[in-house]
């Protein structure tokens, strides 16, 4: 098993790149907060505990983080390749999936850290706009779509998250700030971190991320 990582603050395009990588490689898109926002949309034991976390702009427990991704692991083949965006988002969860990883003979290749100016973060947030059916991402002014409110890829309605509000998403930023970004110095020290700009458009952001993984 081959595991990249996407790893930056909360609006640094980690959603759009992961979406843009998937039609260009054949890694599978594994997304903790999406699994989250599913099981709290289904109102299940893990969603009642998440919804709290993630309106306050706090982290899941690392037990639950990492009891998801064993369980999405466990649904593929030992040959699959994924790309995980969001997680891991503490030491704990990193130390976590290294031995996950190890049990299986699996390997993190690439860990592309996406750096954003965080002033620009707080209005791609405040503009998000993700649909509801498929989960394509928009932006009111960067990426809007073609009809307001509507989704270009199949017409589903587009929504605001709970957590992008300004109040939510300047703790979402401390909280990346303090328990995520130790994870930069984490995997410089392993030597499989790239750093890629991500305060362009997000066509550059794609094409430095493929030079990366093709490095
Ligand atoms: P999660 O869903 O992972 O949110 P996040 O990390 O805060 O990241 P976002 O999805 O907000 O941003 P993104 O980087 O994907 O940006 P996007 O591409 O959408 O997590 C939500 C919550 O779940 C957490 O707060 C936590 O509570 C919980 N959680 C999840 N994983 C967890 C874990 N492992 N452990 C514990 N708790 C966990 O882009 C944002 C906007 O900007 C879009 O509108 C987009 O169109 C626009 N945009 C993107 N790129 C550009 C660009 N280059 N230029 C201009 N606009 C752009």
């Amino acid at each position: 098993m081959e595991v990249i990582i996407l790893l930056g603050g909360p609006g640094a395009g980690k959603g759009t790149l992961a979406e843009s990588l998937k039609d260009q490689t054949s890694y599978i898109h594994v997304s903790t907060g999406d699994i989250l926002r599913v099981a709290v949309k289904a109102g299940t034991d893990v969603g009642l505990e998440a919804k709290v976390c993630m309106e306050s702009g706090k982290l899941v427990s690392d037990e639950i983080i990492l009891k998801i991704i064993k369980e999405r692991i466990e649904q593929e083949p030992t040959d699959t390749k994924f790309m995980f965006d969001g997680f891991p988002r503490t030491i704990q969860q990193a130390e976590g999936l290294r031995e996950l990883l190890e049990e299986i003979n699996g390997t993190i290749t690439h860990v592309l850290n996406l750096i954003a100016d965080p002033q620009a973060l707080i209005p791609r947030l405040c503009g998000r706009r993700t649909c509801k059916t498929c989960g394509a991402i928009f932006h009111v002014v960067n990426m809007p779509p073609k009809e307001e409110g509507v989704c270009d890829l199949d017409g589903g309605e587009l929504y605001q998250r709970a957590d992008d509000n300004e109040e939510t998403v300047m703790k979402r930023l401390e909280v990346y700030k303090t328990q995520t970004a130790p994870l930069i110095d984490f995997y410089r020290n392993l030597g499989i971190i790239h750093d890629i700009a991500a305060g362009g458009t997000a066509e550059q952001t794609d094409t430095v991320a493929l030079a990366a993984l093709n490095d």
